[in-house]
């Protein structure tokens, strides 16, 4: 059998010296998608973050189709407390290679330069990209028709709807072989959020691995096959979609049933 698109082994992490997960593990087999879903502040952009190198884990081993993407073993203690930290620590993995693998991450928040347009923010993706094959420009702008249309835009005269969008088309556009989404349909009004989800389950629908994180299990149930939840920084159930209750049944599996 072909190695997974990801295997997550033991991994621990967060903003140092506070731990926020610890012993994470997770696989996704090709052609899978998984969700996450828990509370609020509980580790889950956290734990994304470091799956593509954002920030550093701290010990055990991320693999992306059987690479391994982080330097392995504990993290070092901090010896030279009275240097400046960033410029005397090794960073314990390469956010640029994870990108070039292919594992795309397009984070919570559309964090986007709000001076830019809209399609120069999207040019910067064939820097991810890298030559690997993609979807096309006139692919994404038919997935999006809104963002076509606001191509001249600068991203601070767009609404958040639109910004989300422009960041899973600039996603898209970064020729993913793995998708990591972050809350993509968070605080949007129900019609724009719509469009949103029917273009992520179009992208599903190509057989693209996708992780998600999303509070709506409804639209978790149409993109995932393995869900998992995450509590106090730890995943503390996985299911399949079938074995998925609805959403209070989520909420009484993570908080009891009187919450
Ligand atoms: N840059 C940072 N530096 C220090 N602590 C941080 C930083 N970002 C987040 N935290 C803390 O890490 C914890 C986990 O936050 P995180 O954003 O990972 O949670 P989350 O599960 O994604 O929450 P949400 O559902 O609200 O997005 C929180 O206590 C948060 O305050
Ligand atoms: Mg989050």
């Amino acid at each position: 059998m072909s190695d997974p698109v990801l295997h997550v082994k033991n991994l621990s992490g967060g903003y140092d010296p506070v731990q926020i997960f610890q012993e994470i593990d997770l696989i996704l087999h090709q052609g899978e998608s998984a969700g996450i879903f828990g509370p609020n502040g509980h580790g889950k952009t956290t734990f994304l973050k470091t799956l593509s190198g954002l920030i550093d884990p701290w010990s055990g081993t991320i693999r992306f189709h059987g690479d391994l993407m982080n330097r392995e073993g504990e993290r070092g203690s901090r010896k030279w407390r009275n240097f400046n930290y960033d410029a005397v620590t090794r960073r314990r993995m390469d956010p640029k290679k994870v990108a070039w693998a292919g594992l795309i991450h397009v984070q919570q928040g559309n964090l986007m330069f709000p001076e830019l347009t809209v399609d120069e923010t999207l040019s910067i993706s064939s820097e991810a990209a890298r030559g690997r094959d993609g979807w096309t420009p006139e692919q994404v702008r038919d997935l999006f028709p809104r963002v076509a249309e606001r191509r001249g835009h600068k991203i601070r005269f767009l609404s958040g709807g639109e910004r989300q969008m422009v960041s899973v088309a600039a996603g898209l556009l970064s020729a993913p072989r793995l998708l990591i989404l972050d809350e993509p349909t968070l605080g949007l009004s129900p019609k724009i959020r719509q469009e949103l989800c029917d273009a992520i389950l179009k992208v599903r629908k190509t057989g693209m691995p996708i992780i998600l994180i999303d509070q709506d299990v409804g639209f978790l149930e149409q993109i995932i096959d393995t869900l998992y939840l995450f509590d106090h920084g730890r995943i503390s159930g996985r299911m399949t979609r079938e074995e998925m209750p609805d959403h209070d049944g989520l909420m009484a599996l993570l908080f009891g049933e009187h919450h």
